[in-house]
């Protein structure tokens, strides 16, 4: 499996911390926030990650990350033009991904506590499409959000809505196989200008195609300032 780390976009939720640098290069307790969805996708086993980098001091993070050897990975790089969305960032990936199934971890989403080898390795030997981890939040309204039917599957997410469906949302991180490149060619923007990753799953839902469970561990994305003090006082207690 190849992976891929998000880090693109403008982090206006952040600001004024990210006015003059990038939301991936931000303190996460001891850390910079990017080398957590590093660490995810190095923890399934897998090796070859390509970085999507966009928005400000792109070369700051590739100054860091450098060609990955202390992670145990061999990065590659690519630049997305403008804030397009999820989906488009993953388009970019199509050659480099050639053949092979991939992970994608969203660059400021940050897990720690169940070993993501056995869910990745699920995914690769299973039937499915694409697949995604679940988490339960109390403000579903700022993110994916799951609607299930009787038996509890899955049957489509609903991005940002303003009744949520259930408490339930997709994190950021999505298991695709390269069949998924079509889906997203064929998708349209969303009301906020961009190509979205829930649009991706939704082709999924129907005919059990779509792997979708809840995480057993802890789950934060750290694109908020609130959810950024957060995650890093998360990272400090477990360090202790
Ligand atoms: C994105 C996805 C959303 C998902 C979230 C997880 O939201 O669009 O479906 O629940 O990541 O972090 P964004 O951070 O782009 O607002």
């Amino acid at each position: 499996m190849k992976g891929l780390v998000l880090a693109g976009g403008n982090g206006t939720r952040l600001h004024p911390l990210t006015l003059v640098t990038n939301k991936h290069l931000m303190p996460v307790h001891d850390r910079p926030m990017i080398y957590f969805p590093l660490q995810t996708l190095a923890d399934m086993g897998i090796t070859q990650v390509m970085v999507i980098l966009g928005g400000r001091s792109i070369g700051d993070i590739v100054e860091l990350l450098s060609d990955g050897q202390e992670f145990g990975l061999d990065l590659t790089y690519r630049y997305q033009r403008g804030s397009l969305g999820i989906a488009h960032a993953i388009s970019l990936a199509r050659d480099y991904v050639g053949d092979d199934a991939f992970c994608v971890v969203l660059g400021d989403n940050i897990l720690r506590g169940e070993p993501m080898t056995e869910i990745a390795r699920e995914f690769e030997d299973g039937p499915w499409g694409a697949g995604t981890l679940l988490y339960r939040v109390d403000d579903p309204r700022r993110f994916g959000v799951a609607e299930f039917d009787a038996d509890g599957n899955v049957v489509r997410f609903d991005e940002k809505p303003s009744e949520p469906k259930s408490d339930s949302v997709p994190i950021g991180v999505y298991f695709l196989r390269p069949g998924a490149f079509d889906v997203i060619g064929k998708l349209s923007p969303s009301g906020r200008g961009e190509f979205e990753i829930t649009d991706v799953l939704n082709h999924y839902t129907n005919n059990g195609g779509l792997y979708a469970r809840h995480y057993a561990g802890q789950w934060s994305d750290a694109g908020t300032v609130t959810s950024l003090l957060e995650a890093s006082l998360q990272a400090a207690q477990e360090n202790r």
